[in-house]
């Protein structure tokens, strides 16, 4: 195998920890309903073989792999500390379907048997453009006929605003010695934020900030970060032999910002549904896509009958919908009196004898499309009440253990400052939460430990306790 040690990718990855974390979109509960969106069934995520490509310390394969442990998972990345990382983490959690490999994408070979999934999140723009190639033509060799390739990418739409900033930092940098975040901080208090260019670029560097001294040098300022548009994305992918299907997130397949107006602007551009595309990138300055791609040759029907549609799970969006017809009313209280958990379609039906089934699956589409109904491949219920003794699972205490980011049930990370972690790996479940307010009292005195107990309770965090009372269920997967 040649060496790429000379790489600026290579070198930084693996002299510098990247930060761990989890990406909901990559969630093949949620590919799954993009897929069938874009007419193809996907095997079932509980029994399939699923690909990380660039999985880093393994932080967003681990508790899929957990969540689904009759499918079988691999993680690859060239960092290899980072996948020694991932591989203590799994044995401390016991997880056992996971492997990782520390391997360069463009000399892995990952044996005869094709994957149901694959995943390559923040990647794509961050290698040289020979591992872009190598990466599309990877997933059309080795998915299942079936299969899907989840592949996040950075837009030139939204990108182009950053790139002169990102050169200007550079240019200074290398002209005063100052480092990253100092020289952003100067860029940022020359511009005359009255005027609309200053504003315009303040509110981009602030954000660059926001993001921090961990992130930049891997994202903003990482060796590559080439963002493309998303024709020449398409047109690669054709090349490679893999067609674009939808983005994992069904309510962006046109951009969720774009306001009802612009999408009303784009209706004529609808007999070219790429230029729509670019035309809605372009509207609202996209950054970022995570495209969901098939095999040029999969079995893929065109649309989701309604029955597709109710053979869906379900749940409530962040927004409630406002000025809603007396059907959108019932099914979104249908949909807020089983929150937080996502449930089968078909329940939601069941309750609604006397409506028409057409009409409704009309609202539950426009729903997922706009973002107020949020669909998974299958139901996922839990109950929200703190448990009597608070049990985190072997991952999340391993993570505990470790300072790391936790993953909640919908793959969702959330970091904690370094003071809470001490209290959550005591949540075993040998503690009550008197005992658990004592240890928090202890060494985070300013915590208010009962909302703080909640707000991980609302995320389905906490097993189900042994004793198992009715005030003891916590996450049924
Ligand atoms: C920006 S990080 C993203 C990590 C993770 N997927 C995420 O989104 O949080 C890119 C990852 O891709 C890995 N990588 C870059 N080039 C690679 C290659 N040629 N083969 C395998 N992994 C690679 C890096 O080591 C790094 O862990």
């Amino acid at each position: 195998m040649p060496s790429t040690a000379d790489c600026p990718v290579d070198q930084l990855y693996q002299t510098r920890r990247y930060p761990a974390m989890s990406h909901p979109l990559s969630d093949p509960a949620v590919t799954a309903v993009a897929a069938r969106l874009g007419g193809l069934t996907t095997a079932e995520p509980g029994h399939a073989r699923v690909l990380e490509i660039g999985c880093a310390s393994g932080h967003n394969l681990l508790p899929l792999a957990l969540r689904w442990p009759k499918s079988r998972w691999v993680g690859i990345d060239l960092a290899v500390p980072a996948i020694a990382e991932a591989r203590q983490v799994a044995v401390e959690a016991g997880i056992g379907n996971a492997e990782f490999h520390a391997v360069d994408l463009r000399y892995f070979d990952p044996g005869e048997e094709p994957f149901d999934y694959i995943i390559a999140h923040g990647v794509f723009s961050w290698v040289p453009d020979e591992v872009k190639l190598t990466l599309l033509d990877f997933c059309r060799r080795h998915l299942a006929p079936a299969g899907v390739a989840t592949i996040s990418f950075n837009l030139a739409a939204g990108w182009a605003h950053r790139q002169p900033i990102i050169a200007m930092v550079r240019d200074l940098q290398a002209a005063t010695g100052w480092e990253l975040i100092a020289t952003l901080n100067l860029l940022r208090d020359t511009l005359d934020e009255a005027t609309p260019h200053g504003a315009h670029l303040r509110w981009i560097i602030d954000d660059m900030l926001a993001k921090g001294p961990d992130i930049l040098p891997f994202d903003d300022f990482a060796p590559v970060n080439d963002p493309w548009r998303f024709d020449q994305f398409v047109l690669a992918a054709a090349h490679a032999g893999l067609r674009w299907i939808g983005e994992s997130d069904p309510s962006e397949n046109l951009p969720s910002v774009l306001s009802d107006a612009s999408r009303e602007a784009l209706t004529p551009l609808a007999a070219t549904p790429l230029h729509a595309q670019l035309a809605a990138d372009f509207a609202v300055g996209r950054t970022f896509r995570s495209g969901v791609l098939c095999r040029d040759d999969a079995p893929t029907r065109p649309g989701l009958s309604n029955d597709g549609l109710f053979d869906l799970a379900v749940r409530a969006g962040e927004v409630t919908p406002t000025g809603a017809t007396p059907l959108a009313q019932a099914l979104y209280q249908s949909l807020a009196a089983v929150a937080p958990s996502c449930v089968p379609m078909r329940q939601i039906v069941a309750a609604m004898p006397e409506a028409d089934s057409a009409a409704l699956a009309r609202l539950v589409y426009d729903g997922i499309i706009h973002g107020l109904i949020r669909p998974r491949i299958e139901a996922l219920r839990y109950d929200a009440r703190p448990p009597s003794h608070p049990s985190l699972n072997p991952l999340l205490l391993a993570c505990a253990r470790r300072g790391l980011p936790f993953v909640d049930v919908w793959h969702m990370p959330w970091g904690f400052p370094p003071a809470h972690y001490e209290v959550l790996a005591a949540m075993d479940g040998t503690r009550s939460h008197a005992d658990l307010a004592a240890v928090a009292h202890a060494c985070c005195p300013e915590l208010d430990f009962e909302p703080w107990l909640q707000h991980l309770a609302d995320r389905g965090l906490f097993q189900p306790h042994q004793t198992n009372t009715e005030q003891d269920r916590g996450p049924v997967f």
